[in-house]
């Protein structure tokens, strides 16, 4: 018999050479991004101004099944990639379950995430056309650290707008980012119009992403030679994010293993994308048929409570406008300890494949997730990050179901990040202090009524 290892390791060898892009094989396509201007479809050329050229092709392209990951890239990867897959035996003995439960940790860098694999590829794209600078937003401050990190390595600089509550609530966050020359900026801020509008408006407000976005866009379009890039949310991300999926299949291949159930946390929807990728491929080919699970805060519920209709990427309403399970770009949810998870709108090609019936969709409160990230954190000896604990709350959920059926369902998890930044949650958790506020239709509609009004084609 052979013995499963606890950690599985891929050689640098064997890790993929190419991302994949899950469009080319989807039935159907995701509704294309609209020109706000033109109200058609965008074209790369609309995109120019605010991504760089490269970038701009991948997020329109349906048909390239594989992409070449750049020598240099790699090259970054190598640094930290392979991420091991983890076999989570001590967590499996604590439930009494005999469901197997694998997680593939991607918080073994200094970001502590998985934003870095697409930070490297966007701000090595940015640096080989030339340009002079880049700026982002950031939630939870993953994305942000992940960018400066790949920005200090290709030598470009970086402006960060990070939501004001993580700001406040993560000044670590902040130091960390400017140990790699960042400049942090709190969103909304008086550095831009729209964050000067939104702060005469609602002068209290915490902040939200799409909000840190608007101020991102507009300072990357008036400057010289500058471009915008978004860690989450697009089309690109997810395809630079499918490194985590195709090592987790290979891995778990290696181990005469595959997936009944695969479970990520879902924010704007790029760990869940790229951990999915492969698996929904197997699902969209016929090959296989894994229940494919999305699970979001009880705050924030995209997904689970949201309406599928062509929203803007941001709270100003600069960006194109994209058709995907949205809460309204007006919706600024209550302060949440899973910052990188607080986004009104949610991937279009996830949108689509959960439209379709492809993937499931679960929303859970916060106390319940802190309680799996302690069992976690107990258990397998790693602090996670609030966001990635409500897949573990998920996974956690379904192998006690295993132990009522007694079936023996093989789960696998994405673990993002660890939670070394997320004291104050774990702190008001400890306390008794934390709040499961779940909002109500009423709130919510206010957030639909600021759909904008497309014509369907
Ligand atoms: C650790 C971690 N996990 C998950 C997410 C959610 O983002 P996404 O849905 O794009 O994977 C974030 C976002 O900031 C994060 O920092």
């Amino acid at each position: 018999m052979v013995k499963i290892p606890h950690r599985l390791y891929l050689t640098e060898d064997e890790m993929p050479r190419q991302w994949y892009n899950m469009r080319a094989d989807m039935k159907e396509l995701p509704a294309p991004m609209m020109n706000p201007a033109t109200m058609q479809p965008a074209t790369e050329e609309d995109l120019y101004p605010v991504f760089c050229k490269k970038l701009a092709h991948q997020e329109l392209d349906n048909e390239t099944r594989y992409v070449d990951i750049p020598e240099e890239v790699l090259e970054m990867y190598k640094i930290y990639r392979p991420s091991p897959l983890i076999r989570a035996f001590n967590l499996e003995k604590a439930l009494d379950t005999p469901a197997k439960i694998y997680y593939k940790f991607e918080g073994n860098n200094t970001s502590g995430s998985h934003k870095l694999n697409s930070a490297i590829a966007q701000a090595y794209y940015a640096k080989d056309q030339g340009l002079k600078g880049l700026t982002t937003e950031t939630g939870a401050g993953q994305w942000g650290t992940a960018l400066a990190e790949a920005c200090s390595y290709f030598g470009l600089p970086l402006t960060v707008y990070m939501v004001k509550v993580s700001y406040q609530q993560k000044p670590f966050r902040k130091a960390v980012m400017q140990t790699f020359d960042a400049d942090v900026i709190a969103s909304p801020s008086d550095t831009t119009e729209i964050g000067r509008k939104i702060l005469v408006e609602n002068p209290n407000t915490s902040g939200s992403l799409g909000c840190a976005i608007s101020e991102a866009v507009e300072k990357a379009v008036s400057t010289e030679g500058y471009r915008y890039v978004l860690g989450s949310v697009l089309n690109q991300v997810l395809l630079h994010q499918s490194i985590i999926g195709l090592e987790s299949k290979l891995a778990m291949e290696k181990l005469d293993e595959y997936p009944d159930i695969v479970v990520g946390c879902a924010g704007g929807g790029s760990n869940l994308g790229g951990l999915i990728a492969p698996f929904m491929q197997d699902k969209l080919t016929g090959k296989a048929n894994p229940r494919i699970v999305a699970v979001e805060p009880a705050s924030c519920p995209s997904f689970t409570r949201g309406r599928y209709a062509y929203d803007f990427c941001d709270t100003g309403k600069i960006t194109p406008m994209a058709k995907m399970y949205t809460l309204g770009s007006g919706f600024i949810p209550s302060a949440n300890h899973a910052g990188g998870l607080r986004y009104h709108g949610m991937s279009p090609i996830l949108s689509k494949l959960y439209h379709d019936g492809y993937m499931e969709a679960v929303s859970v409160e916060q106390s319940k997730v802190f309680e799996a990230a302690v069992m976690f954190a107990k258990k397998e000896t790693i602090l996670p990050a609030p966001e990635s604990a409500h897949a573990i709350r998920t996974a956690i959920d379904e192998a006690l179901r295993c132990k009522e059926s007694g079936e023996q369902k093989t789960i696998l998890f994405g673990l993002t990040g660890t939670g070394y930044f997320d004291m104050t949650a774990y702190e008001s958790y400890h306390d008794g202090k934390m709040n499961d506020y779940i909002p109500t239709d009423e709130e919510l509609q206010k957030g639909f009524d600021s759909l904008p009004e497309v014509p369907e084609k």
